[in-house]
């Protein structure tokens, strides 16, 4: 079941910071209050679209694609809102076809738009069974038109790669002015699944200058089940591209990676880029996604970047993990370390997208928890996230739970204190479990509880308490 929940946000909170700022029909846009009321995504925001990409278009349109459980066509979704891509329209613009080389598996489309026109890459393999079904290459279909929804699609031919073998999942992408190409292959001479490689990109299935290897599997966390480097995207954030990729096998071992160039480097010296010695994202048990993994980045109606990926909400796979349909499409939003460096966090688990809530008066101290009790400060990030479910005491209650604790909530305590409690299902626990949110513009989000009159949850002297709802103490940037 989907819902969208719709909030006013409050705007002006530290949002990622952007080297690329947005094309200003969508800047403007992302100050507008439309944007402000966007309904808030809700996770799985779309079951069963494994590999996902949402590409967010200058007209202010979102676009999803992804693999689709039986692997036998290209699927697209438009949507106004991030949200909206759960219930969009599905248009099917290609299928596989009856015999050859693109008649088997169709895997991890990628929508882009170069000098004018829509092209739609994937990877395909031929039908008929044994290993065969598993010689996969990269090819691209082509839309006739300037609706990638209603035009006409086509295939436009095969992607020359450097080996004639074994390639997938590629990215494109523009930086300085030049066009790159990132993919996976593998390698002839070399003992993995597939590797990472990049090119400039002289026309659309053309390399305009020699592959250059960017990474082979080799870390322990890089080669559980398979040795696999796959699914390059690219971000660029801060005067760096940082390019994830997804590792292992695709159960609940398939991670996220990142390599990291500055932004000035010269892209095709493999030098330039530093591996992380640890991926950046994985399973976590606690919001219960598996396999977390084949990422993308939006940015929301807001501006705010997002990270876009699969992953299942259990862990135990029978048979083939290629062959179970549950990687979902999963969407959350990308914050930053002091430095610049994306923080992935956690995979943040099944419901409405969570949110932070730093002190307006300092932005120092946010809403958190260490497990045990609320508290006022700065700790690992999902310690901070929190997400907002609808309450049980009228239309405009709200509940907040902690997304490392999906079964507790906040709760508003006769003594003034806020603690965390799992859901007794008693009456006591069921009003004092129930705030009212007010988004203010200029002065931020308040949450008051519906307990105690006059009260809102509020830091004050460091401490997470009741404060009366109109002090400085109760306003929150949600962010
Ligand atoms: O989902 C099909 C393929 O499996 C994708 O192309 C790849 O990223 C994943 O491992």
């Amino acid at each position: 079941m989907s819902f969208a929940l719709s909030r006013r946000g409050f705007i002006g909170s530290a949002a990622a910071l952007s080297a690329t700022p947005m094309a200003s029909p969508m800047a403007a846009y992302a100050k507008s209050d439309a944007a402000a009321n966007a309904p808030v995504p809700v996770n799985p925001l779309v079951k069963q679209r494994a590999d996902a990409q949402v590409f967010r278009h200058d007209d202010g349109n979102y676009y999803l694609t992804g693999s689709v459980p039986e692997y036998d066509r290209l699927v697209l979704r438009r949507s106004k809102t991030l949200a909206g891509l759960a219930t969009a329209k599905e248009a099917v613009l290609w299928r596989h076809e009856k015999t050859g080389p693109r008649s088997g598996f169709i895997w991890a489309p990628e929508l882009h738009l170069i000098d004018g026109k829509w092209i739609m890459y994937f990877a395909a393999g031929p039908s008929g069974g044994g290993d065969d079904v598993f010689r996969i290459r990269t090819y691209a279909v082509i839309c006739d038109g300037n609706d990638p929804m209603t035009g006409k699609w086509s295939v436009l031919g095969e992607f020359q790669s450097p080996w004639d073998s074994f390639n997938l999942d590629s990215t494109s992408f523009v930086h300085k002015g030049v066009r790159y190409f990132a993919w996976a292959q593998r390698e002839p001479g070399i003992d993995t699944n597939s590797n990472l490689y990049i090119a400039k990109l002289e026309s659309p299935l053309k390399l305009g200058s020699k592959a250059t290897r960017l990474t082979v599997p080799t870390l322990d966390w890089e080669v559980r089940g398979y040795k696999v480097a796959e699914a390059p995207a690219v971000l660029h954030r801060n005067g760096r591209l940082f390019m994830t990729y997804s590792a292992s096998a695709t159960d609940a071992r398939y991670c996220l990676g990142l390599l990291t160039a500055d932004e000035n480097a010269d892209l095709l010296d493999a030098s330039s880029w530093t591996k992380s010695p640890q991926p950046v994202f994985v399973t976590n048990t606690q919001t219960s996604v598996y396999g977390p993994g084949h990422n993308s980045f939006t940015v929301d109606e807001k501006g705010r970047d997002i990270l876009v990926y699969h992953g299942r909400d259990y862990e135990a796979i029978e048979g083939d993990p290629l062959f179970n349909p549950d990687r979902h499409t999963r969407v959350q939003r990308l914050y930053y370390t002091a430095d610049g460096t994306p923080d992935f966090g956690v995979p943040v688990g099944n419901g409405p997208m969570p949110e932070r809530f730093a002190s307006a008066s300092n932005p120092k101290l946010l809403l958190a928890h260490d497990g045990t009790r609320v508290i006022a400060g700065n700790p690992a990030l999902p310690q901070t996230q929190f997400r907002q479910l609808p309450g049980r005491a009228g239309a405009k209650s709200v509940m907040l739970s902690p997304i490392l604790m999906p079964d507790h909530y906040l709760v508003a305590n006769k003594d003034g204190s806020i603690s965390l409690q799992p859901d007794s299902q008693s009456a006591d626990f069921a009003l004092r479990s129930q705030f009212v949110r007010f988004d203010e513009d200029g002065r931020g989000t308040r949450f008051v509880a519906i307990s105690i009159p006059g009260k809102a949850l509020g830091i004050s002297d460091g401490q997470v308490k009741l404060v009366s709802s109109r002090t400085s103490g109760a306003y929150f940037n949600a962010d």
